[in-house]
């Protein structure tokens, strides 16, 4: 405990009392409390301002204030300040009332030797602190929710302006796919013979390859339209994306499979797109990072309503402590928990590399402007 005193404003308009108090105090509890006396709320609201206190003893019968609304304004002036009231052996009601509007203690003139004073004051003290302490941690746990939400909202956003711009990629793609079915037509009418007939179907050739490997790769990168169709399609589109440079081994649950077939709405489009972010930005590091020769992809339940992802690969692995923190781990993570889930990567040098992401199959609040655009896509 602090060897300083304990600063106490002593509010009390009858001299003889505050003396008593004052006096009282000294000789049982020699130097443990620094009192300051004023007479009137009026000195006491200034001194308040002015000054600080660490416990307010307040008379509530006062010339220039009387009852309940003495407290109320002493707690104005100075809310972080413990008050115990004195009160008058007739006044139980108003002491009950006090209590309810904020006071830490009540004590009745008269009734009061110093030990007891003291220990209303020290209690009054820590009531305070502990009651500060918890509005402080309410709203640190506001200001963690709120931030959770902007979270959602800021990925939900994102994931929205990818799919616009995936949408009209789309839409270039058909203008371009006509264009070229004309030329097609009109080459077909010219007979293949010509040197202007050879050079067009040079143009057909590179149209075609902008329009599948370029415009096409594009959009289903900002957005795979896969995504609505179900866990199988969906990873067989990773085999599919990442063949050429790593075998991929997919594990999928049956009895999850099961549950899906059943229920298409099983896993909600806000956690289909955790899982695909997350296993892509895995697989995707597995490729650049790894140097393995394989990796599998597991997805199960590890306990009812919720789904696991876990991509291992077999690759040089490396130490998690001393490794450059890129975006890709940053944005796994903000995914899985986007989603109220959990994501952690495993690994150690020459012990290849796990992500484990964990996600709770249901729709996350902060997300649910994406569910607008759960079906209508192809
Ligand atoms: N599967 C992996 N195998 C080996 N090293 C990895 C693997 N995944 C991540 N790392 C290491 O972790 C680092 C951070 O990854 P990441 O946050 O995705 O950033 P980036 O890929 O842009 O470097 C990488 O630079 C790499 O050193
Ligand atoms: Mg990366």
């Amino acid at each position: 405990m602090s060897s300083e005193p304990t600063k106490v404003l002593l509010v009390e308009d009858n001299w003889g009392e505050a003396h008593l108090l004052y006096k009282s105090l000294e000789e049982a509890i020699p130097g443990q409390f620094q009192i300051s006396h004023v007479l009137r709320l009026s000195d006491a609201l200034e001194y308040l301002w002015k000054e600080t206190c660490h416990v307010v003893l307040l008379d509530l019968g006062l010339p220039d204030s009387h009852g309940i609304d003495t407290l109320v304004l002493t707690r104005a002036q100075a809310p972080s300040v413990p008050i115990v009231v004195l009160t008058g052996s007739q006044d139980e009601a108003l002491a009950d009332q006090a209590l309810k509007e904020g006071a830490q203690d009540y004590l009745v003139k008269g009734q009061v030797d110093s030990n007891i004073l003291a220990r209303s004051m020290r209690y009054a003290i820590a009531r305070k602190t502990a009651e500060e302490a918890l509005v402080r941690q309410g709203v640190a746990f506001a200001k963690v929710c709120q931030l959770e939400h902007s979270r959602q909202r800021l990925i939900a956003v994102h994931e929205l302006v990818r799919r616009d711009i995936a949408v009209q990629l789309d839409d270039v793609r058909e203008k371009f796919l006509r264009l070229k079915n004309h030329l097609q037509e009109i080459l077909e009418g010219m007979g293949s013979a010509s040197e202007t007939s050879r050079e067009l179907s040079e143009v057909v050739k590179g149209l075609n390859q902008v329009i599948e490997q370029q415009v096409g790769a594009l959009s289903r990168q900002l957005y795979p339209s896969i995504l609505t169709q179900g866990l199988v399609p969906f990873f067989q589109s990773f085999c599919d994306q990442f063949k050429e440079a790593v075998s991929i081994e997919i594990d999928l649950d049956e009895d999850l499979l099961r549950k899906e077939k059943a229920d298409s709405g099983l896993v909600p489009q806000q956690v289909v797109l955790a899982l695909y972010r997350i296993a892509v930005e895995a697989l995707t590091n597995v490729v650049k990072h790894a140097k393995a020769s394989k990796v599998t992809v597991r997805v199960d339940p590890p306990r009812e309503g919720w789904l696991r992802l876990a991509v291992r690969d077999d690759g040089q692995g490396f130490d998690l402590e001393s490794a450059s923190s890129g975006l890709g781990m940053a944005t796994m993570r903000d995914y899985a928990e986007a989603v109220n889930g959990e994501c952690v990567v495993q690994s150690a040098p020459g012990g290849g590399t796990e992500v484990i992401a964990v996600l709770p199959l249901s729709r996350p609040p902060g997300m649910e402007c994406l569910d607008a655009c759960e079906t209508g896509e192809n």
